[in-house]
């Protein structure tokens, strides 16, 4: 019995690190196919992109709390920064058919994020600042 119980253990363990690592492989559908992060922050960036997230996105979006859509803290880990991206700049598309994107429009009761038109410079920005909230 006990060696059920610890092979169950593992099985279990082994199940929850592939589902993460499931989420941050995928890269979601989009323009954006590689992000490469330096391993410092670029402070620029980074404020900028908080000047655009909070015009454009707060109005769904807090940073540590859900409100019409999820929180945004800690999504530079649960996602891979490509699918963060292409999210923003491509949702309508990523929430018909990526499966990450499809399980949070009904977890979010079918409320759609809809498309800003932001260019790929700016998404980066934006990425650039969730990297900071961590
Ligand atoms: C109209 C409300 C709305 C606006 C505006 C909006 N979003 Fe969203 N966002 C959502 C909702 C709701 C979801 C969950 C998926 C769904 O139901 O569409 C979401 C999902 C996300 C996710 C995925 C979160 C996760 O946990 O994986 C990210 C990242 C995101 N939005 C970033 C942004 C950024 C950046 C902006 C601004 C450029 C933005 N959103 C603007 C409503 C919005």
């Amino acid at each position: 019995m006990k060696k059920i119980l610890i092979s169950l253990f593992f099985i279990l363990i082994g199940c929850n690190s592939q589902s993460k690592n499931s989420n941050t492989n995928n890269k979601g559908i989009g323009p954006v196919s590689e992000v490469i992060f330096d391993e410092q922050i670029n402070q620029n960036q980074a404020k900028s992109g908080e000047k655009m997230f909070n015009q454009l996105c707060s109005s769904c979006h807090m940073i540590n709390e859900e409100s019409l859509g999820p929180a945004i803290k800690g999504v530079i880990n649960r996602r891979s920064p490509e699918w963060i991206m292409n999210m923003i700049l491509n949702p309508t598309e990523m929430l018909q058919k990526d499966p990450i994107a499809k399980k949070l429009l009904t977890k979010y009761n079918n409320e759609y994020m809809y498309n800003q038109n932001l260019i790929e410079e700016e998404a980066r920005e934006i990425i650039e600042y969730f990297r900071t909230l961590d």
